[in-house]
């Protein structure tokens, strides 16, 4: 069965023509055609372009949406996120806006250690249905690939539970799944004083579990003052990829301790947060290739400092944006309102968040080559937004445009 998208308004291809992302001036050319057509056969975009120039005589058996009404953007990539948990924190929520900090919260047993007490006493089923609960409202908003981090499990249990949901949610969720293991999010309250044995555990133990079961893709640390150093970092991403994992890292969102230069250093995929990269930094992301991916709703959510966007965009680092679901600095999945926020807060152009959200964040998870824009070859993960234009997706804000989307060529039903 072929299906064949007609007559779609305006179609948003963010095509890269063969390179792994869009990076500086190249961010703002989203390849829009007028009027286009998009054919599908197997998941896979077929042939893409002006629907004047399209033969329908090369393809039978069609099923035909007609899309005059519609703009048609790629599925969106939300390469940071931590859907997957138990319990949740409106209480913090409620503490900040009396004046209390992030950081004041998590030194009280708050923060992150909070979720991990409520995900160390649920089962995989329980966690595998909270986070299949997100990963429905995600496609509903247009996101057709999530990146999930462990992390709320801190031990070798609880841990393995959280990639063990994670990978139920691969197999079985219509959403296309990226696995990370991040066991290195916090130390946990049992290695309080010690925090290099839990370090050991996680190199002797934990990395070996999960590596030789495939389990995870990525490898993640949170990276931060009060949380790991520099040097704790960097034995577990060697140990990391010794053992094949792809790195990425959690880089700058508190302080600037040096998470950004040890990411260039080890040229990780990504670095996530940047909100107090310094210029050093910013030059050594770009001379490493390494993806920034920017998290719009953390400083949004928590009232805290945006990253520096402009001047990592006209540096040339490749810059995308990401949602960093999770119960304590995000509770938002939805990629127009991290756009809108991007746009309004860290002045970056509709245009280069829209890239940033397709194209480019498919390059943070080393997908470019399949995901990020409609290109023939490329899944066929097509949203269509109830939309004039693709300027207004951004504009709007706290609302959901979304009318059909298109997972590896199939129209879903809502
Ligand atoms: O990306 N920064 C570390 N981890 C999350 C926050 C997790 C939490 O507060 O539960 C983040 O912002
Ligand atoms: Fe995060």
């Amino acid at each position: 069965m072929n299906l064949l998208i007609q007559n779609i308004r305006q179609l948003v291809t963010c095509a890269a023509y063969g390179r792994t992302a869009n990076v500086g001036p190249a961010m703002r050319n989203l390849g829009v055609i007028e009027n286009a057509t998009v054919l599908v056969n197997e998941g896979k975009i077929r042939w893409v372009g002006p629907a004047a120039q399209f033969n329908e005589s090369v393809a039978d058996d069609l099923e035909k949406i007609d899309a005059s009404a519609f703009v048609a953007l790629p599925g969106f990539v939300d390469s940071h996120t931590h859907c997957v948990y138990a319990g949740s924190r409106e209480n913090e929520f409620g503490m900040r806006a009396e004046g209390k900090s992030y950081t004041e919260i998590a030194d009280a047993g708050g923060g992150i250690l909070s979720t991990v007490r409520a995900t160390r006493s649920a089962t995989r089923k329980e966690l595998k249905k909270s986070g299949a609960r997100h990963l429905d409202a995600m496609l509903q908003h247009g996101t057709t690939t999530v990146e999930i981090k462990s992390g709320y499990g801190l031990s070798e249990d609880a841990e393995i539970r959280m990639m063990e949901a994670i990978g139920d949610l691969a197999q079985e969720h219509l959403m296309s799944v990226v696995p990370t293991f991040l066991p290195a999010h916090a130390i946990p309250p049992e290695y309080r004083d010690d925090p290099e044995a839990y370090i050991a555990l996680i190199i002797d133990r934990m990395l070996p579990y999960i590596a030789k079961r495939k389990m995870a893709e990525y490898f993640d640390v949170f990276c931060e003052r009060g949380y790991f150093s520099v040097d704790q970092t960097r034995r577990l991403l060697t140990a990391a990829r010794q053992h094949g994992l792809k790195l990425k890292l959690h880089a700058d969102e508190l302080a600037a301790i040096g998470a950004s230069h040890l990411a260039a250093e080890m040229r990780v995929t990504s670095a996530d947060h940047l909100e107090h990269i310094d210029t050093n930094g910013i030059r050594l992301l770009k001379e490493a290739g390494t993806v920034g991916v920017l998290l719009p709703g953390v400083s949004f959510f928590l009232g805290h400092a945006y990253a520096p966007a402009r001047t990592l965009i006209d540096a040339g680092v490749t810059v995308a944006i990401a949602s960093d679901l999770n119960p304590g600095s995000c509770m938002s999945f939805s990629m127009p309102l991290m756009m809108t926020i991007a746009c309004t807060q860290m002045k970056m152009t509709p245009e280069e968040a829209i890239t940033a959200s397709t194209i480019n964040a498919a390059a943070a998870v080393d997908r470019s080559h399949v995901i990020g824009s409609i290109e023939v070859g490329k899944d066929a993960d097509i949203i269509l937004y109830d939309v004039p234009n693709y300027q207004t997706i951004p504009y709007f804000f706290g609302t959901n445009h979304v009318a059909k989307v298109i997972k590896r060529g199939t129209l879903l039903e809502f």
